[in-house]
């Protein structure tokens, strides 16, 4: 891989320890996927930050960048911790809650921001094709294929390596021509509510692997739909990007293989991803990933009037940054009975630990998830459905 002298430079150790390991970080997965050179990244995006899914093992290393000072070179968002810290402290036991707080003081001193939220596609506005460096898979698969940037799946820490440097190896869907569908998709269910979306990912990621499909059969789709697609897709597979033949920005390519999804195999996909259909839910779970502000108006316009049920938690999480556009909604949604959370969801805090047992959610990737990481039964349903369990209306 060929690098400038100046990272060469970096390389050496000229610019302090913590810039040569993320640049040795960066040259070995370089080497690893044959990349060419490093190429300047818009933005980072870092996952591995909630204390559930990262442990003790990696604070250490994080303290010792955050000690020597190195500060990232360019805007870096976090993914959700394990908490919000308005809600959920209060009921966790305090180590819990410390060990998470020292996760965020080590990012902080890098100067990160503390976004914590898995869409930071809405927090600002990146032109299309521009390069990033972005951990979380459903965001990866986001920006690729509904903004048309470009990024590979990082991990926790080449993520954070790429924020320190400004830089990412190229290689992979950096390039135009890995960006071309490999396999057509004909979706012959009729799809209609953003689970119907979710099962479809959660399906086509068993089937993919790490294949770019062109789906054919999704006119109409929403960006919010769309969202729960890639999110389940990236979940069950490897997939980081899809095509649809009536997007134009996106390449189409000539696809020799083809498939069809009809509507028994999702029966079959959205049939596993309920562990606990029968069971009566403690929590329900909308915001996975990340609510919209569309998704948030929504749902305040569904809880109106209405009051979640005694015994019932009904947690709709979001980013801070779409919570302060819509205070009006997040009065009525919270009115209801129901928490607008910011900074967490689920499938990364501990529901396990406050004594739920089973989670309703329209979120596919959620119902995949947390059987495993959560230790809870699942009951995969649309927003309304979600709602009328919450509430009783
Ligand atoms: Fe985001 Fe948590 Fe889902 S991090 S994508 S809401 S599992």
């Amino acid at each position: 891989m060929h690098l400038t002298r100046q990272e060469e430079r970096v390389f050496e150790g000229e610019s302090g320890w913590a810039q040569q390991i993320s640049m040795k970080i960066l040259v070995r997965l370089g080497e690893l996927f044959g990349a060419d050179k490093l190429i300047p990244i818009d933005s980072a995006h870092v996952s591995g930050v909630s204390y559930k899914t990262l442990s003790d093992a990696p604070i250490e290393f994080l303290r010792s960048l955050a000690e020597s000072h190195v500060k990232v070179a360019v805007n870096t968002t976090l993914n959700p911790q394990s908490l919000d810290p308005s809600y959920l402290p209060q009921k966790l036991e305090v180590k819990l809650v410390n060990k998470q707080w020292q996760i965020l003081k080590c990012f902080d001193e890098m100067g990160i921001s503390e976004s914590l939220t898995c869409t930071p596609y809405y927090l600002g506005k990146a032109a299309e094709g521009v390069h990033l460096a972005w951990a979380e898979s459903s965001a990866v698969v986001y920006a690729n294929s509904i903004l048309n940037q470009h990024t590979n799946r990082e991990g926790g820490p080449s993520a954070l390596a790429a924020a320190i440097t400004g830089k990412t190896p190229n290689y992979g869907i950096h390039k135009p021509e890995n960006r071309e569908a490999q396999i057509r998709v004909d979706v012959k269910k009729l799809m209609s509510s953003e689970v119907d979306y979710g099962v479809l990912g959660a399906c086509l990621g068993k089937i993919l692997g790490d294949k770019i499909p062109i789906l054919r059969g999704l006119r109409g789709a929403s960006a919010d739909q769309l969202k729960q697609l890639g999110a389940a897709m990236a979940s069950t597979g490897m997939t980081s990007l899809f095509q649809r033949e009536t997007a134009s920005p996106q390449r189409k390519g000539t696809c020799a293989e083809k498939i069809e999804i009809e509507a028994p195999i999702m029966a079959k996909t959205a049939e596993e991803l309920s562990t606990a259909p029968n069971s009566e839910p403690d929590l329900v779970f909308v915001g996975c990933p990340h609510c919209s502000l569309n998704e948030v108006k929504m749902l305040a316009q569904r809880l109106e009037g209405k009051k979640v049920k005694r015994g019932k938690e009904f947690w709709v999480c979001t980013s801070r940054c779409v919570k302060n556009l819509a205070p009006e909604e997040v009065r009525t949604i919270e009115k209801s009975g129901a928490h607008v959370l910011c900074d967490v969801c689920t499938v990364v805090s501990w529901p396990e630990k406050l004594g739920v047992k089973t989670i309703m959610t329209n979120s596919a990737k959620t119902a995949y998830y947390a059987p495993t990481l959560n230790k809870v039964g699942t009951a995969l349903a649309p927003l309304d459905a979600c709602v009328a369990t919450a509430t009783g209306q």
